[in-house]
């Protein structure tokens, strides 16, 4: 989604601006722009498509000035295009924005019978002809900006620029996070840490409602009731090194291969040798129901859970969508609890599910990556991943993590409710200590399913296959697939295919069965032979006894060490990456950033 970067700077900021929102592509936009004071002129370049066609467009008509914000848009109201890029502009105020200002129809209606015209089809625009608006009736921009972020509804970042001061930028925060970075004599605000990383580390988060104004002496910070605000400066540790593609050719690639490493950190967080390691007072003995909500992938490791927490304790899960969930407004009970799991930590929709929750249950948890993010901040417990940054536009090493991190919880909650005792956790961890290796042997059939994969590019559709907790990595699958080789895809619960879905087989049609040789094998391959009766061309992914047993007809087969029935959903995510992530570069098409999608989707 849209990304933010300003900075009041010593030196020139446009380069600075330029090198953070390249930071920030990772969240997916499709036009850029940055707008800059110098000498007291405001004044600002915009593209679409691509950074280097701003950086381009900057080489011909540079923009001077130590004073600057910049921002990526990924399109909400109206198409990507100039006159809707970021910065907007109105008489002497320059605004970017992330977020949504839901009440704009009526800001737009009444702005324009006030005389205002408008150049764009954003929402973003009322903001600033609103401070247009409020500047023209003679407000400073300190009482410009409290009168409009008084009129605005909706979820979002905002960063003023104003003409005439080169010693000024004004930001606000609801719904969409701002950072505040401190500087050596100057200043800077980021959608994130990770925008800011190698100008500073200390870091300021604005709350709920914050705005802030700042000057390169730092920043004043107000809330939502206009109250001067103390905020704490925390220092971050984002490693450089692990927002880079460490000899990888996409972010992706790196993150696929660094998951034996970084689930085996996760793994060592949360165990103490034979024992789990969570917190003290997280006790499952009088949780009534588990509630799990997500978006998307994390959604699928939600779901690979419910099997888990059912099987293993005996603990009643409802899974949802968190786009549904918040609308169903679903009865909770006060004894039950609910999960969020999400990467980024500020999916919309997921953070709205869990305010509605928040009254309705007697705990909330989240499982997130990143631990200063709002699910975490408005969690009873946040429970963090530990996958380190996901640059990569399709989640990977976090899902596999989120996986992880749920196993472990499932195990706790099985042990608190007697399910499981101290040697059968001990017995489990056992089988997770050979999770690393087992990922790597599977991250050994990259070539074998590159060279797969370019016969899967040529496919208009593909089908994944898989019983149990293998359904839902058929759906994670089929997302993977179809969200960065753009091939359309779709994951299907085995024992669902006659009930529709085989009325597509035929010799086109990829037909991809996960099967581990578990206790539903033998049923999984009976419909995969009503696939082959059918001549589907089947990839059976299965181990070596499954593929001795019924690899026999199949079009490919991919064979995966022997895994406990526990790991399985965990290392079967690794071909199903890798099968997206090469036939994607068979298809040419953007890996990391694919087409309409964003990284960190804070719109609903
Ligand atoms: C797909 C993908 C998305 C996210 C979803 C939720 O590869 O990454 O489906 O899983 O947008 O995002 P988070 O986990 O940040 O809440």
């Amino acid at each position: 989604m849209c990304g933010i970067v300003g900075v009041l700077g010593r030196n020139q900021v446009a380069p600075l601006l330029v090198e953070a929102l390249k930071r920030l592509e990772y969240r997916g936009y499709d036009s850029a722009g940055i707008a800059t004071v110098n000498d007291g002129r405001l004044d600002r370049r915009r593209a679409v498509g691509k950074l280097v066609n701003l950086s381009d467009l900057l080489v011909h008509e540079p923009l001077a000035g130590r004073a600057g914000i910049g921002h990526t848009r990924w399109a909400t109201h109206g198409a990507a295009t100039v006159a809707n890029a970021h910065p907007h502009r109105a008489g002497g105020v320059a605004v970017v924005h992330n977020g949504i200002i839901e009440n704009f129809r009526d800001l737009r209606a009444e702005l324009t019978a006030a005389g205002y015209s408008f150049e764009s089809e954003t929402d973003t625009e009322t903001v600033a002809l609103l401070m247009r608006q409020e500047r023209d009736a003679g407000k400073d921009a300190r009482a410009a900006t409290a009168a409009v972020l008084a009129r605005l509804h909706g979820a979002f970042a905002l960063c003023f620029l104003f003409e005439g001061e080169d010693d000024l930028m004004i930001c606000a925060r609801k719904g969409s996070p701002l950072a505040i970075g401190h500087g050596e004599g100057e200043m800077f605000v980021g959608s994130d840490a990770i925008a800011l990383a190698p100008m500073t580390d200390r870091i300021t988060y604005l709350e709920e409602g914050d705005w802030a104004v700042i000057t390169r002496q730092g920043a004043e910070i107000f809330d939502a009731e206009g109250r001067r605000a103390n905020r704490a400066m925390t220092r971050i540790q984002i490693d450089a090194t692990r927002i880079e593609k460490a000899g990888h050719k996409h972010f992706m690639a790196k993150e696929i291969a660094e998951q034996p490493v970084v689930l085996a950190d996760a793994l060592r967080h949360y165990t103490a040798g034979d024992a789990l390691n969570l917190p003290a007072d997280l006790d499952f003995r009088a949780v009534e129901r588990l509630t799990l909500v997500a978006c998307g992938t994390a959604h699928y490791a939600c779901h690979v859970a419910k099997y888990w927490f059912e099987s293993l304790a005996g603990l009643p899960c409802d899974i949802d969508i968190a786009s549904e969930f918040r609308y169903r407004e679903p009865p909770l009970s006060d004894k039950g609890w609910a999960l969020f799991v999400s990467q980024s930590g500020e999916t919309a929709d997921t953070l709205a599910a869990l305010r509605y929750a928040r009254e309705r249950v007697a705990r909330i948890l989240s499982v997130v990556n990143v631990p200063t993010s709002s699910i975490a901040r408005e969690s009873d417990l946040a429970l963090p991943i530990l996958a380190g940054v996901e640059v990569g536009v399709a989640s990977t090493k976090a899902f596999t993590c989120q996986l992880a991190v749920l196993a472990l919880l499932a195990l706790k909650a099985a042990q608190d409710r007697g399910r499981l005792d101290a040697a059968g956790v001990a017995a489990h961890l056992a089988e997770f200590r050979l999770l690393p290796g087992l990922m790597n042997h599977a991250l050994t059939l990259a070539p074998e399913i590159e060279a797969l994969s370019e016969h899967l590019a040529e496919a208009q559709d593909v089908l994944f296959l898989g019983r149990g907790p293998m359904y839902p990595l058929a759906l994670e699958g089929a997302l993977k697939l179809k969200e960065i080789s753009y091939i359309h895809a779709e994951g299907y619960a085995s024992g669902e295919l006659k009930h529709g879905p085989i009325a597509l087989i035929d010799n086109r049609v990829p037909v991809i069965v996960m099967a581990p040789r578990d206790g539903l094998f033998d049923k999984t391959v009976s419909n995969m032979q009503e696939v082959m009766a059918r001549h589907g061309k089947v990839l059976l992914i299965s181990d070596a006894t499954g593929i001795a047993e019924a690899g026999q007809d199949c079009w490919e087969t991919l064979t995966l060490p022997e895994a406990p029935a526990l790991l399985a959903p965990i290392l079967y995510a690794i071909p199903a990456q890798l099968l997206a992530y090469h036939t994607a570069i068979a298809k040419g098409t953007d890996v990391d950033q694919p087409r309409n999608l964003a990284k960190s989707v804070t719109v609903e």
